[in-house]
């Protein structure tokens, strides 16, 4: 029998997943992990949740809300591993061996992390941050939100994963892990394999309070979670920014309010966005967003019934992702012992 590649990605629990997170990132899991092709690990990311200082009690629901969605939404502990990243204690060796091959000037350079430290600016601010002010602001940065990087790229060579499925915001971290691989193997020797990303025709959802950006946790009135009621739904679809005009056309530039809701709509539906077109052509946007509103609810009412049926049986999701993570720490284990003895790390 072959061995099948690694496919690995994590989460973090930072609050309710979207529907970006879904249609970017989870749904994809799922069908990935149903494929049957891959050999699967997905995670929740409670270290990374971590350089947002969440208070305790917060971090607690969240880890749990997110083991939730994992099961609920068809992520299967007898096909994936499904665990917690906290609970890998070699991951920090690991993750400290990385840091030592990284520049300091690389994990500056990092989109995601500029747009973090300098999300409390105003947008005008932020066109116009002199260096100085800049350096300023990331001296009192917390380094866990410098280090986010090298954290990941150790979550994904120490299963030795080769692809990634995640939302564009990412690709940057993912070159930064295979500039990582690469480093390492020259001078090392071959240890470990250069991750690729995997991304749905949704990598980019946009906001439907603001089309000009991206659907994120960090923003949550722009956001749709998957776990709204069909009530919530309904509003927010009916309130989301839509643009003049009234024809339901694609058209990311002159209609980026209507496209947003046609990419939710093909997206779920599996419907090209040309048929969408088809179908709505004389209608108006109320109409559309009627039917998208109706769509959404029920794409989501299983999924939200059974995570309210998990939630309410904590002991129940505590014992699955104890059992992947004990299967995960197994396999970092085993890997650790390989980077160390590659870099002269061995016990006397
Ligand atoms: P957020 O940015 O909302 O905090 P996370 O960073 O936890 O979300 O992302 C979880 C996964 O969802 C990642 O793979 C990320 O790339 C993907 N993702 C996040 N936002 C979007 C979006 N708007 N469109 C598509 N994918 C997204
Ligand atoms: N940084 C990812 C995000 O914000 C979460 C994450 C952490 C991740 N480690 C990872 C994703 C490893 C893929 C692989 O969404």
């Amino acid at each position: 029998m072959s061995v099948k590649p690694v496919l690995i990605s994590g989460i973090q629990p930072t609050g309710r997943l979207h529907l970006g997170n879904y249609l970017g990132a989870l749904k994809n899991f799922v069908e990935l992990q149903n494929s049957g092709k891959y050999q699967c690990y997905f995670f929740i990311a409670d270290l990374h949740a971590l350089t947002e200082n969440p208070a305790a009690e917060d971090l607690r629901k969240n880890i749990y809300s997110l083991a939730a969605d994992f099961l609920a939404v068809g992520l299967d502990p007898k096909k994936s591993i499904i665990f917690q990243q906290s609970q890998i204690k070699f991951l920090q060796d690991l993750k400290w061996i990385l840091s030592t091959l990284t520049p300091v000037s690389e994990l500056l350079r990092m989109t995601a992390f500029k747009e973090k430290v300098l999300q409390a600016l105003k947008p005008s601010e932020r066109e116009k941050i002199t260096k100085e002010k800049f350096d300023e602001i990331v001296e009192q940065t917390n380094f866990g939100l410098i280090e986010y990087p090298v954290l990941m790229a150790a979550d994904i060579l120490m299963y030795d994963g080769q692809l990634v499925p995640v939302g564009n915001d990412q690709l940057q971290h993912l070159e930064f892990a295979r500039t990582l691989v690469r480093k390492f193997n020259r001078k090392f020797g071959q240890t470990f394999i250069e991750p690729k990303a995997l991304m749905t025709s949704t990598p980019r959802l946009m906001s439907l309070d603001d089309p000009s950006k991206k659907m994120s946790k960090s923003r949550p009135t722009g956001c749709l979670f998957i776990d709204d009621e069909s009530k919530t739904i309904e509003e927010k679809i009916k309130s989301a920014v839509t643009d003049s005009g009234s024809e339901v056309r694609y058209d990311e530039k002159e209609k980026p309010g209507i496209s947003n809701l046609l990419v939710i709509m093909s997206g779920l539906s599996g419907q090209p966005i040309t048929a969408i077109e088809k179908e709505f052509a004389g209608a108006n946007y109320g109409k559309f967003k009627q039917s998208l509103a109706n769509l959404v609810s029920d794409h989501f009412a299983i999924f939200r019934k059974k995570k309210a049926a998990l939630l309410q049986k904590p002991a129940g999701i505590k014992k699955i992702i104890d059992a992947g993570s004990k299967k995960a720490a197994k396999v970092a284990a085993k890997k650790i012992i390989e980077i160390k003895e590659k870099l002269g790390l061995q016990k006397i």
